[in-house]
This record gives C-alpha cells, structure tokens and sequence, in this order.
C-alpha cells in the first residue's frame, strides 16, 4: 500500500504517546489481537504522568464507605465549573475502581489500609478520601506497571522518535505519521489504519511550570493541524504548589498530598490565608476557624475540610493574591507546612521524594522546616474534542485519550483524576480504535505529498546561514505567555500576546541551526516550537474570547462566572492544517445532560 522512500513501519494501531493513555490504549489493541506500534520522543518510562505524584482518583470507598460514583461524578463537575462533557465525567467515575484493581491485577503495589485494602488519601475538591496512592510516587508505579505489561505482550516501541506530522490518505482518512530518529535525524514513517495520539500536555510554554522538556503540545497541534477541533485551550492548570527555591527547580511539583496529608499553607506574616477565600460554592462544606479544620484531620466526621482542600484553581488564585498583596516568602511564593501536624515519621513515610527533593534541591527539612511554593503550570484541562464512548476525534481514523484529549475536566481539572483519566480513557481508545480497524474503515493510501512537506520543513533550519537562534524564541515565548496569558489574565494582555505570537511565528521560520542531526538538541527545539507555537496561539485565542473568569482561567477584568458561557466550549480549527495557518474559534454546545445525572449535581449545590 505504502511506497515510502525512507525507513518505514505498518501496524493496524499506531500510538503516538508514551505515558499512561498510551500505554493502556496499547494493552487494550493488543489485547484485541491487533499490531501496535508505540512512539514516543522521549523514553520508555519517563512521561509526565509520574509528575501525578499523590494518586489515582477512584471511588472504590476503601477509607470511606459513604464514596461512589455519584459523588465522585459530581465533585469531578464541581470542579471543572460545569464545563465539562457530562459522558466522560460520567464513564470515568464509574470506570475508575474496575481500572486500580486491574492495575494491582498487573503488579502496581498500592499502599494499604490496616485491613489490607487500598488506602486512599484526601486531595482538593474530592468529598471524601478518594486517591489510591504509593507513597508520593503513584504516577511512577502507574508507569512501571503498564510499561511491564506492555514489554510483556510483545508491543514494539520506538524510543526517541519525534512525530512531525500525521499524514492523510486520499481520502481524508488519518493514515500514520512523518518522524525522525533523535540519535540520528533520520527520517522514519509509520503508515497505520488508525492512529492514537496520547502525547500529555502543553506546558513549556510556560516560563515555571512541573512539565519537562516533552510538554511541547505536538498531540495537540498535530491534530489541529490534522483537522480535528480543539476545546477548552484557555483552560490552564496552574498547581498551587511548585518549588519557587532554588531558582534552578523553580515549578518543579510539591505533591498536593502534601495538603491531603495534613500540610497548610501560611503567609508571611503566618496567617491561614486560606479562610479567606472560601467561594460560595464551596462555603458550606469547608472549616470556618483553624479549630474546626484540624478537627477534621483528626476525625473526618467531626468537623468540615480545611480550605487549604478547595480545588487548585482556587488555591493558587489565592496564593497568587497574597504574593501580590506583599504577603510572600523572600522568594515569591507561601508557606506550605506539615511539620507541625505531623511527625517526622509520618512525612517520610508517606511523602518520601517530598522530602528527598526538599533536602536535596534546596537544603530544607521539610519534617522540621516550611516548604516556600507557589503556582507552576502543571496541566492543561484542554485537548482535542473526542466522542467520550470511543475516544474517536472528528477525523476518521484519528483518537485522542489523557492530557492530550479535551472535555473530561472542564475548567479546571482535581488532582488524583489525571491518573485516572488516563487508564479509563486509554483502554476506551484503544477500544474505540480496534473497533474501527476492524469494521475495515482505515486508511486505504500514505500521501506522500504531506511527508515530503513536513520533512522539507523541518530540514530547512539547516539550509540557512544565518537566522535566529531556536533557544532564544522559547525563552522569549516562556516569558511572554507566563506574563501575558498566565494566571491572571486581561484583554488588553491577551490581544498584546496574539500580536506577539504572530512575531513568534515569523521568528520561528527564520530559525538557523548549525552541526549535523545526530542527536542535535537546537534543531530538535526548531522541530518542537511549531507545536509550542500553535497550542500558545489556540490558549492565548480562547482566553481573550472567554470573557469571564472559569476554573483555570481567570480574567481580572472579568472576575465573575457568566453563565452564558456554561453552554458551550471554544472549538478551535485550523484554516489550512499548516503550523502557520491562521487558527480560528467557533462555539460548540455543550453535551445535554439526562435528568438523573441533573439531579446529582442539584444535589451537590
Ligand atoms: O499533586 C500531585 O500529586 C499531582 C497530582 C495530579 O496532578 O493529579
């Protein structure tokens, strides 16, 4: 079927991907007797989803009885501002238990509760204690695990392989990928029937954020440019808690478990700041005085949350105001403190790398001292617009699952439902994508057109002399966007940001780089900032069309909820599908609700 000048590969599923989704979309399309193909540019076991620290959200009622899917649905909506697709909210709440126990089926050691169950720790917005954990390290054993099972079934993996482009068939079909070998700048092509694109976040883009040098968004501008829609871009995490000392680690991630398990946040002058930033929606389930709060570490039945447990977008916005009132660490950030609470024990035990990281990266002993923190951008709730059943895009032949698909969270995402979002929709992909492989849909032709282009491009920083250099224009854009589309955002910043970002885009088709391919990381950032570029374009496009303030996205000048803007989500296409095309954004109905999933959320205002 496939003439490809270069070295090339042929499998039924294609997954672009190497983190959690990936890798149980692969496990499920294996299981289906399909060929499977994973990519990934970095390397087997290192993805973003290890930075999912303190656990995997499930309401499996191991701590407390009183769980279930309902109020696991619920709380999940909560916290997304009611923006998210009610289906997804809905299949993962009641998905998640049946996916932890499939992992402890496949070797993840849980930690336990007395009795021999998985223990579950509190995180932000969850109504009871909901997050199956190991220790601090939950999103490693995840990882660990999935990658055994799926060295196990025999799945072929390509390491250091960074994805361009997908490529069509004649028909419109997505029919694989155009690649290139990292160690050698080679080129490589997959052609595939159906292809999954699992490929996390967007965050380095961002000047701090917990992401590592993979967060560049290639899943979701390769879709976007591919055709697919993108939804909710303006909706960015920023975690409350990131190191904010030594500059060198500033953003790296302080486990909200840290706050599940007891820590609170102090300012400067060594107030509870949180009690001031109770939100209506949250008022009647959180402490009123410090008293009432440690009552409820004590005995959860006793006594409402602390604050310091709201959801994140609302704790960081807290953290971030009282940094600007003059209330901040020496190094910009809050006080974050689970020494008083706990015993030195206790903290090693249960956050074991909290400590290691603290005393190895900054010198403090965090079961006797206070951590500094401060927001990082963590997450985008943002992704590509699926069919929440099958994880399918509007692209026939195209799926996308976890950080890189959009819908499930909303505007904003609680901690402990990333792990689990991955696993619930990476099998549905992977089911969603066998599916249609084998009603004999997939693509029938490679265009080799589309190959020649993308390779063409991303060659070309070698054919000039001189130009810019690629390290400049992400730091440039690092600054830019933290300032101008970061957690507090206005109008008149955000239109200042598009007009940059279209600098950013004439900056970038002037990049020169100098040496050969092999495993040369200058042109590997050339080849990485179309993807910053386009996903930075489709944030900083949406938050100046969303004219309120939402979860994750906050607009000082226009600091209220409007509900208009609950109806529908910002679907963002591609007028041209090249990385420079103009991007433009249309509003898309949010999906209508059945009235017993109604009656739920009724219940929880
Ligand atoms: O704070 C954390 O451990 C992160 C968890 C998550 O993003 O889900």
């Amino acid at each position: 079927m496939t003439t490809s000048p270069y070295e090339h590969h042929d499998y039924d599923v294609l997954i672009i991907g190497a983190g959690g989704a990936g890798l149980r979309a692969a496990i499920e399309a294996k299981q289906r007797g399909l060929t499977v193909g994973i990519v990934t540019k970095s390397l087997l076991g290192k993805a973003h989803t290890v930075m999912a620290e303190g656990g995997m959200a499930a309401a499996m009622g191991n701590v407390s009885e009183e769980d279930n899917w309902m109020v696991h649905f619920r709380d999940t909506m909560r916290g997304g501002k009611f923006l998210n697709n009610y289906r997804m909210a809905e299949l993962h709440a009641k998905e998640s238990p049946e996916r932890v126990w499939e992992l402890e089926q496949w070797g993840a050691l849980f930690d336990r509760t007395k009795d021999g169950k998985i223990l579950q720790r509190d995180f932000g917005g969850h109504r009871y204690a909901r997050l199956a954990h190991v220790g601090d390290r939950t999103g490693l054993e995840l990882i660990r695990t999935l990658q055994q099972k799926v060295v196990s079934m025999g799945t072929d993996v390509f390491m250091e392989c960074k994805v361009l482009k997908l490529v069509h068939d004649s028909d419109g079909r997505v029919a694989g990928c155009v690649a290139y070998w990292r160690p050698t700048g080679e080129i490589v092509t997959f052609s595939a029937k159906a292809v999954i694109i699992a490929t996390g976040g967007v965050g380095k883009s961002w000047k701090f954020t917990s992401n590592s040098w993979e967060g560049t968004g290639d899943g979701h501008a390769m879709a976007l440019w591919a055709g697919a829609k993108l939804i909710d871009m303006e909706c960015i995490q920023f975690h409350p808690t990131g190191m904010v000392w030594p500059l060198s680690v500033r953003g790296l991630l302080v486990t909200e478990g840290v706050r599940g398990d007891g820590g609170v946040l102090r300012n400067s002058e060594g107030q509870r700041f949180m009690f001031n930033y109770v939100a209506d929606m949250f008022r009647a389930e959180t402490a009123e005085s410090e008293e009432e709060g440690d009552r409820w570490y004590d005995d959860h039945a006793a006594g409402r949350r602390p604050p310091e447990l709201l959801p994140r977008d609302e704790v960081a916005r807290a953290i971030n105001t009282e940094v600007k009132a003059g209330r901040g660490t020496p190094h910009g950030g809050v006080y974050l403190d689970i020494a008083t609470r706990r015993s030195a024990e206790f903290i090693r035990r249960r956050l074991p790398s909290m400590y290691h990281q603290f005393m190895e990266l900054a010198g403090v002993d965090i079961t006797r001292e206070s951590m500094e923190i401060g927001p990082t951008c963590h997450y985008i709730m943002g992704g590509v617009q699926v069919d929440a059943d099958s994880a399918a895009t509007s692209v026939p032949g195209l799926f996308a699952a976890g950080e890189a698909a959009g819908g499930l969270h909303g505007a904003n995402r609680l901690g402990g439902n990333s792990l689990s979002d991955l696993v619930v929709f990476g099998r549905r992909a992977g089911m969603g994508a066998a599916d249609y492989v084998e009603s004999g849909q997939g693509a029938r032709s490679f265009e080799m057109g589309e190959v020649e282009g993308a390779v063409r491009e991303a060659l070309a920083p070698f054919e000039r002399t001189s130009g810019e250099n690629p390290y400049d224009i992400q730091r440039d854009l690092q600054e830019m966007m933290q300032a101008n589309v970061g957690i507090i955002r206005t109008g008149s910043e955000l239109e200042e940001a598009k007009v940059k970002l279209e600098e950013f885009v004439e900056r970038v088709k002037n990049i020169a780089v100098k040496g050969g391919r092999a495993y040369n990381p200058g042109w590997n950032l050339a080849t990485d900032l179309p993807s910053m570029l386009t996903v930075s374009r489709c944030t900083a496009l949406a938050a100046s069309l969303r004219k309120e303030s939402r979860g994750g996205h906050t607009r000082e000048d226009f600091p209220k909820a409007d509900p208009e803007f609950a109806k529908f989500n910002f679907a963002l296409s591609s007028d041209g599908g090249n990385w420079d095309s103009p991007v433009s954004a249309a509003q898309s109905a949010l999906l209508a609700m059945p009235d017993d999933l109604k009656a739920l959320l009724e219940e929880a205002k």
